[in-house]
């Protein structure tokens, strides 16, 4: 697949890309680029342009590594010393797209102020694919040694069984990095539209992407091609 192709590409430039998911899921369009190869303007970008939350998925092989914890099943642990958390922890039928949320833990680096300007929530994200990429090869490191919590940054852990498990913009894009050869972990952030409150349409998030010569993928190309790469590995 050409788009693919085009994508893996742009990704080892640590550049841009879009991912939308499905029609049949939350029918949203992120913009996604690798977590070592931000910066500062490409946070500014995101807020301003995408304006969701700007978060960093993980590979589930380097979250078990790193100890990440998903979030639901830490407040479902609190919630043994306290109802509230019980009563709002999320259970299953919560999501209407999906089974669990990837949410783990919001972080900030160490070496971070405040954790929120742009060239502070660069550092984090960049740390995070700096600890990513250590730990996948192997370096005794501990992920508290870097960063604290609560933070600006959130992390999400991809599922255990990566696109087998689920196809939300978690997996696809670290399915992505797999592929591209490049450190997986990923930003997204979900395009928002300014005019009526409500997710960016497919159709105008193609739109934005052509303007800015980002590769649009949806989550069914990257789910095939991602088969074959697996099964050629
Ligand atoms: C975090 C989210 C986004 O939807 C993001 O795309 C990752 O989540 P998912 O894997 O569920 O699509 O909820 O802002
Ligand atoms: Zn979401
Ligand atoms: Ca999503």
């Amino acid at each position: 697949n050409e788009n693919i192709n085009r994508a893996l590409e742009a990704l080892r430039a640590g550049k841009m890309i879009q991912i939308y998911d499905s029609d049949s899921r939350e029918g949203e369009t992120d913009l996604v680029i690798p977590a070592k190869a931000v910066t500062f303007k490409d946070v500014k970008w995101m807020r301003k342009d995408a304006g969701g939350l700007i978060c960093v998925a993980v590979d589930p092989v380097a979250s078990k590594q790193l100890r990440l914890p998903f979030m639901a099943e830490l407040v479902r642990e609190a919630s043994k010393t306290s109802d509230v958390l019980g009563e709002v922890v999320e259970k299953e039928g919560d999501l209407k797209y999906d089974s669990h949320s990837s949410f783990s833990l919001w972080v900030n680096h160490r070496e971070t102020r405040t954790g929120i300007p742009d060239n502070e929530r660069a550092l984090t994200i960049r740390k995070i694919g700096e600890i990513t990429e250590k730990k996948l090869s192997g370096d005794v490191i501990h992920f508290g040694e870097e960063f604290r919590t609560p933070g600006h940054v959130a992390l999400l852990r991809a599922a255990e069984g990566l696109l087998d498990d689920r196809k939300g913009q978690t997996e696809l894009s670290v399915a992505l990095a797999r592929m591209a050869g490049i450190t997986p972990a990923m930003v997204v952030c979900e395009m928002l539209d300014d005019n009526n409150g409500k997710a960016l349409s497919k159709e105008d998030s193609k739109e934005y992407g052509k303007e800015h010569g980002l590769v649009f993928l949806e989550g069914q190309e990257i789910v095939e091609a991602y088969m074959t790469w697996a099964g050629s590995e």
